[in-house]
């Protein structure tokens, strides 16, 4: 600030104690609390699923995701990401998937960027980002995911797909990313459902293509949140 000196610093702030980390999760309270108020599509029981994952492997290197949207999901992978060290990359080009556009379900009006008339969820993702004070660790990525795939050249600990789900896209972001997790790292794919009364099927179908590849294999189910491992020593 333009001639800031002490006299017109703010009155002290309380200092909280140090908050307890949840070891299922690496998430403290209060990054937990804002990955819970965060506006998004993360049931709390799947973001905890992703958040104990990438705890799991963050030691092997950076995460990545998939669909950041306004930055939940890169909340509850911020503590873990922070706990190792590491960082967590999330891609999105922000003008939303198909349900998100006017007139659909998931529409939400406020995103609308009137200088463009299109919706654009980069604003409230790095509100989210900066006011849960996890901006040095999450560094998020504007543009097209399959495009950054193909100048991608860094191994991952954990790929989280979380991005268009109808079958294309979504195969072209296991086709992009998957390659880029390290043997032993995760692959996660939100929105799985099997049962296509419960959802769109083109995470499942892309889910059942990465295990009859033998790359990955299942490490656990939450909700509609399915971790796999890559299994296997050199890329496909
Ligand atoms: C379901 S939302 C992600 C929700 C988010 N993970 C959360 O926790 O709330 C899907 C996001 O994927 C993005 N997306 C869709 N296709 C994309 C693509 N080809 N490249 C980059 N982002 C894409 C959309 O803009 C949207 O924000």
């Amino acid at each position: 600030m333009i001639g800031h000196d002490d006299t017109d610093r703010a009155p002290a702030q309380r200092v909280d104690p140090m908050p307890t980390i949840d070891p299922a999760a690496g998430l403290d309270p209060t990054l937990l609390n804002a990955a819970r108020v965060a506006k998004g599509f993360m049931p709390d029981d799947e973001g905890l699923a992703l958040a104990k994952a990438a705890l799991e492997v963050a030691s092997l290197g950076p995460l990545l995701e998939i669909g950041t949207y306004c930055g939940k999901s890169s909340l509850y992978l911020a503590g873990p990401a922070r706990e190792a060290g590491t960082v967590v990359f999330t891609i999105d080009h922000h003008h939303g998937s198909e349900e998100m556009q006017a007139g659909w379900e998931h529409h939400d009006s406020s995103l609308i960027d009137e200088h463009t008339g299109r919706m654009d969820s980069s604003v409230e993702f790095r509100r989210t980002i900066a006011d849960a004070g996890v901006s040095d660790v999450v560094i998020g990525i504007i543009g097209d995911s399959p495009k950054v795939a193909r100048h991608w050249n860094t191994p991952l600990s954990l790929v989280f797909i979380d991005g268009a789900h109808s079958y294309e896209p979504a195969l072209a972001d296991y086709l992009g990313w998957s390659p880029h997790v390290v043997p032993g790292g995760y692959l996660v794919f939100h929105d799985v459902f099997e049962d296509p009364d419960l959802g769109g099927q083109g995470p499942w179908q892309v889910y059942c293509e990465a295990i009859s590849s033998g790359v990955f294999s299942p490490v656990r189910t939450v909700g509609s949140m399915r971790i796999l491992v890559r299994s296997d020593g050199p890329t496909r």
